[in-house]
C-alpha cells in the first residue's frame, strides 16, 4: 500500500484534480470537514483534530467497526479464494441463506455491490418475468444513477443530463392512489417500485391507504411491487430489519445495500421469491447468465455483510427505535416554536426536519453567485453548514433542500444526540437571527 500519512495529505488534492472538481468544490464551499484522516470510536477525525459524527446513513456501525474490521481480518488470514471463477461462490450462498432466513419472507438473492445494481437486477427480474415494458416509480423517488435506476426518478438534475432514458419508465404523484390505479389499468406495467420511506424525497413515509391498494392493484395486475428499501431496510427506521415487514402483502422484491457491508466493503443485494426467479429466468442457461456482475459474488463482501447481520441484533433494532422515537421527540420539543421548522418527521434513526425556506433577498442561492441553483433553498444548507462546526456531518434530502436529513449510527450515545439537538436548535436560531 502507498504510505498512509503521504495518502491522506495529498489524495484530497488528487480527488479535485482526477476525479471530481465539483464535487470537491462543493464540500469545500459549503465548509464540509472535508479533509477526514481517522475513525475513532465510530466517529471520524479531521486532521484539525475535529471530531465529527457522520450523520449520513451509511455508517450505520459507525467508522470502521471493530466486528466488521476483524471478521474481514480473520478471512484475509484465511487461504480461502474471494473470488471463484464457475461464480458458485460459497460464500455468497451462506450469505444469501443468511439473508433470506432473516427476511421470513424470500428465498431467492441476487448480490451485486450497489444499490443501483439491485434496483437494475429487479427491473430486469420484473420485465423478464412479465414481458411488459412499463415500469412505475414515485415522484420524489431517489433509486440510483445507473440508467434503470435514473430513468425511475423524475424530471431534474439526477435524470435530465442524460434523456433519454429507459423506454416505458415513468414516475406518478406521490401517494395518489387513483394515478397508480390508472397506471396499472392497461396491464403493461412489468414493476412498481417504491421507497417505504422516500430517502431523498424528504423522508416521506408511503401513507397506509397508498401502502394498501399498492400490495392489492399490483397483486390483481400481476405486476412486481419492488421495495427498494437501500435506505430502509437492516434497521434503519426501527420497524425491524425490513420496513416493509408489515405490509399487507410482502413485496416481490426488496432491495438492499448501504451499510450491507458493515461500512466497510461494497455490497447490495435483489432478495425476492424462488418461484418468480423461475417463472422469469426458466430452466434456459443463457438467460441464467444474463442475471450476473462480476464482483458481486465476492467472498471478501459476503464475510462483512455476513459480520453486519450478526451486529443487527434484536437489542441493536429495538434500540435504533427508542431511541429514534427519544430524538424525534427531542427535536420536535426544542424547535417546535422556531417559524422556521415545518415539521419533524420519520422513524427510528431515518429522521427529517422539514424547513421553511427563509423569503430573504441574502439568503437565496443567486445571492451567493450560483444563479443556476434559483430555485432551490438555501435553508437545509446553510444550518448543515452550521453543524458542520460543532462535529455533525449532516445532509440536505437530495430531492428536497429544505429537508434535514438525519441518519446517525445505530450506536450512537444518548448525549450525543442530546448535543445534536442543541447544534440543530442553535443552527436554526442563527438562521433566524439573519432575517
Ligand atoms: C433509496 C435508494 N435507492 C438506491 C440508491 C442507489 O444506491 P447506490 O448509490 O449504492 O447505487 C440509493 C442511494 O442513495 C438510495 O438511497
Amino acid at each position: 500500500m502507498d504510505d498512509l500519512d503521504e495518502v491522506l495529505r495529498d489524495g484530497f488534492d488528487e480527488y479535485r484534480e482526477f476525479v471530481n472538481p465539483l464535487v470537491f468544490q462543493r464540500a469545500s464551499l459549503a465548509g464540509e470537514p472535508l479533509r477526514v484522516t481517522r475513525a475513532e470510536d465510530g466517529r471520524l477525525v479531521d486532521a484539525a483534530g475535529l471530531e465529527v459524527e457522520d450523520l449520513h446513513g451509511t455508517q450505520a456501525f459507525g467508522h470502521r467497526h471493530p466486528a466488521i474490521a476483524d471478521a474481514l481480518r480473520r478471512f484475509l488470514a484465511t487461504d480461502a479464494p474471494s473470488w471463484y471463477p464457475s461464480r458458485v461462490n460459497p460464500f455468497a450462498g451462506r450469505l444469501a441463506r443468511r439473508l433470506c432466513e432473516r427476511t421470513g419472507a424470500y428465498d431467492n438473492a441476487f448480490l451485486a455491490c450497489t444499490g443501483s445494481d439491485a434496483v437494475e437486477a429487479a427491473l430486469k427480474l420484473a420485465r423478464a418475468l412479465t414481458r411488459r415494458p412499463g415500469l412505475v416509480s414515485l415522484e420524489g423517488g431517489y433509486h440510483g444513477c445507473t440508467y434503470g435506476s435514473l430513468s425511475l426518478m423524475q424530471q431534474g438534475y439526477l435524470r435530465d443530463p442524460f434523456e433519454p432514458c429507459v423506454a416505458g419508465a415513468r414516475a406518478i404523484p406521490f401517494g395518489d392512489v387513483d394515478a397508480l390505479a390508472r397506471a396499472l389499468a392497461g396491464g403493461d406495467v412489468a414493476a412498481v417500485v417504491v421507497e417505504p420511506i422516500q430517502g431523498e424525497g424528504g423522508v416521506r413515509a408511503l401513507p397506509d391507504a397508498f401502502v394498501e391498494a399498492l400490495c392489492d392493484l399490483t397483486a390483481r395486475h400481476g405486476t412486481l411491487l419492488v421495495a427498494d428499501e437501500v435506505q430502509t431496510a437492516l434497521g434503519r427506521t426501527g420497524r425491524g430489519f425490513l420496513a416493509t415487514a408489515g405490509w399487507p402483502r410482502r413485496p416481490d422484491a426488496v432491495l438492499l445495500a448501504k451499510h450491507l457491508g458493515g461500512g466497510l466493503v461494497p455490497i447490495s443485494a435483489m432478495l425476492t421469491r424462488r418461484d418468480l426467479f423461475v417463472r422469469a429466468y426458466g430452466e434456459d442457461f443463457a438467460a441464467g447468465e444474463s442475471h450476473n456482475t462480476t464482483m458481486g459474488f465476492n467472498a471478501l463482501s459476503a464475510v462483512a455483510a455476513l459480520a453486519a447481520l450478526d451486529l443487527l441484533t434484536p437489542d441493536l433494532l429495538a434500540r435504533v427505535r427508542d431511541e429514534g422515537a427519544w430524538l424525534r421527540a427531542a427535536l420536535a420539543e426544542r424547535l417546535g416554536g422556531s417559524p422556521l421548522v415545518r415539521e419533524v418527521r420519520g422513524e427510528g434513526f431515518m429522521l427529517g426536519v422539514a424547513l421553511n425556506a427563509p423569503d430573504h433577498p441574502w439568503l437565496g442561492f443567486e445571492h451567493f453567485g450560483y444563479p443556476g441553483l434559483r430555485e432551490r433553498p438555501t435553508i437545509a444548507p446553510l444550518v448543515c453548514h452550521r453543524l458542520y462546526r460543532r462535529g455533525f456531518f449532516a445532509f440536505t434530502c437530495g430531492h428536497d433542500w429544505s429537508v434535514l436529513r438525519l441518519q446517525p449510527r445505530f450506536d450512537i450515545p444518548r448525549e450525543r444526540l442530546a448535543a445534536l439537538v442543541d447544534a440543530i436548535a442553535e443552527a436554526v436560531a442563527w438562521v433566524e437571527g439573519l432575517l
